[in-house]
């Protein structure tokens, strides 16, 4: 398996269901290779139906992934400042949404 991507159901049975959480990766040495952009549109096309919005968090300091998504109709709604902290690092997230029609 050289990737991944999935999307889980936010709220089962509650009045989340029609949410989706995002989750991607490629193994590094196949990465810049258009696996990603592949998996996510296939991801995308077989969850039609299935969920209206599809939301993900990234890291404000990765730029590849905030390219891939935007390139693909995600659009951004939020900015959380200080989201993840590692040691003494602060990382801030972007929030991303796309509407599956
Ligand atoms: C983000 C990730 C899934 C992208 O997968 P990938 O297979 O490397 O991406 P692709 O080769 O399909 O490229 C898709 C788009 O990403 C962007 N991109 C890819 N490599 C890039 C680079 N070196 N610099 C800038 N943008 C880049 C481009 O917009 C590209 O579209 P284009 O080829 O039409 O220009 C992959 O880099 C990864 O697994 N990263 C680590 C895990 C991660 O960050 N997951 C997301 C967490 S929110």
């Amino acid at each position: 398996m050289v990737g991944l991507c999935d999307i889980r159901r936010k709220g089962p049975n509650s009045e989340l269901d029609h949410i989706g959480i995002l989750g991607i990766t490629v193994r590094r040495e196949f990465r810049g290779t258009g696996i990603g952009k592949a998996l996510l549109k296939d991801a995308l096309q077989r969850n039609k139906g299935v969920f209206e919005i599809v939301l993900l968090d990234v890291f404000s300091t990765n730029q590849i992934a905030i390219n891939l998504y935007k390139k693909l109709g995600f659009k951004e709604y939020g900015y959380l400042k200080n989201a993840v902290k590692r040691g003494n690092e602060y990382i801030d997230e972007i929030k991303m949404y796309y509407n599956v029609e």
